[in-house]
């Protein structure tokens, strides 16, 4: 058989999103997301019912996939599934599912890791940018993590520079719940920003040396400056609210940016992507064409779908392990703090 035609049943659930997909090569026949809406009145992820939503919907979705996909079982080639990082619990659930499937099945088992899934979106078919050339220096930004990484080959990654405290997506969650918005925060101050002004109130940037970076600063930066503006106006966050989410946003981006172009000339490679679930903001989206279009870059930007949490990524990211015939035994073990 044609490494185009093997069918990847792919699992994702690492976070709060119950993910499956199918597809053949890298052709994308189903990709179907779970959301889990129980988190939002807690103002962030509950590690607790994370799991137990996970638990709930992993069969139907799969089922669903599986369906929508018009393959059978018997038509898979291997199943892939997310074995970290992410949370204890949800990856659990997803691994325990994957094992279970591949014994019942008698097909083989692949695991992934989340943040190079991330990056290998880039190479199914119908991401909107086209496949990045080898090599290339890809942001990755999401919840949980902000990288810099020099891309070789599907398997072979380079961290160049990472978050030394919270990741970007993780500083917009955490500032948006400081100005009162619902979690997820990030696409809530995407949404709002587009109405305010970017240049409206500015915050110190972080000092940190190399490709590494800092966003805790940035989110205590905010709670100061809005406690002192409060005093003198209780209302000032309703007041501003758009200009506020604009500003922040702009912090945000500029960060990222400003280290991505240091990155990209110092390793002299100019074929850039952007991946994670921050990548779908449209101020980092459009400053990254921008810089683009300045520097010469070849630019890589994915489509939606596939910058937040999907199990497209993961069967993309099992369709290249399948070729290196790098299958997992039965006894494999999902690791929340799988190193990169
Ligand atoms: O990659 P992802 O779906 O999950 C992890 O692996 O963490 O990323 C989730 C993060 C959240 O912090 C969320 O607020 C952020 O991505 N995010 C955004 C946007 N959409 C999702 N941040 C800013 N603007 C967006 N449009
Ligand atoms: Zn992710």
């Amino acid at each position: 058989m044609e490494f185009s035609d093997h069918v990847i049943l792919g699992i994702e659930s690492s976070c709060d999103d119950t993910s499956a997909a199918v597809l053949r090569g890298n052709k994308v026949l189903a990709n179907l997301v779970a959301n889990q809406e129980v988190h939002e009145k807690y103002g962030g992820v509950v590690p607790e019912l994370a799991s137990r939503a996970h638990l709930r919907n992993i069969v139907p979705v799969v089922e669903l996939a599986m369906q929508k996909a018009g393959v059978t079982y018997q038509d898979l080639s291997a199943i892939a599934f997310t074995q970290g990082p992410g949370l204890s619990g949800s990856l659990l659930v997803g691994a325990s599912f994957s094992k279970s499937l591949s014994l019942a099945l008698g097909k083989p088992l692949i695991t992934v890791h989340h943040m190079y899934a991330h990056i290998l979106a880039h190479f199914i078919e119908d991401d909107a940018s086209g496949i990045p050339n080898f090599p290339f220096i890809c942001l990755t930004v999401s919840g949980g993590h902000t990288q810099i990484v020099r891309v070789q080959g599907p398997s072979e990654m380079e961290i160049l520079g990472q978050t030394r405290d919270d990741a970007a997506g993780e500083a917009f969650d955490k500032i948006s719940k400081i100005i009162g918005l619902s979690y997820p925060g990030g696409p809530v101050m995407d949404k709002l920003a587009k109405q305010g002004d970017p240049k409206a109130f500015s915050f110190s940037k972080p000092k940190v040396e190399g490709l590494d970076f800092s966003f805790s600063g940035l989110k205590t930066g905010v709670l100061y400056f809005l406690r002192r503006e409060i005093k003198s106006n209780p209302h000032f966050i309703e007041e501003n609210l758009h200009n506020l989410c604009a500003s922040v946003q702009q912090a945000i981006v500029d960060i990222l940016m400003d280290k991505l172009e240091i990155a990209a000339q110092q390793s002299g490679i100019n074929h850039v992507a952007l991946a994670g679930g921050v990548s779908a903001n449209s101020a980092l989206r459009s400053r990254f064409e921008q810089s683009g279009k300045e520097k010469g870059w070849t630019t890589y930007i994915p489509k939606l779908s596939y910058c937040t949490d999907n199990a497209a990524m993961i069967a993309m990211a099992g369709w290249f392990k399948l070729q290196n015939e790098a299958l997992a035994p039965l006894e494999v073990r999902s690791d929340p703090r799988l190193p990169f």
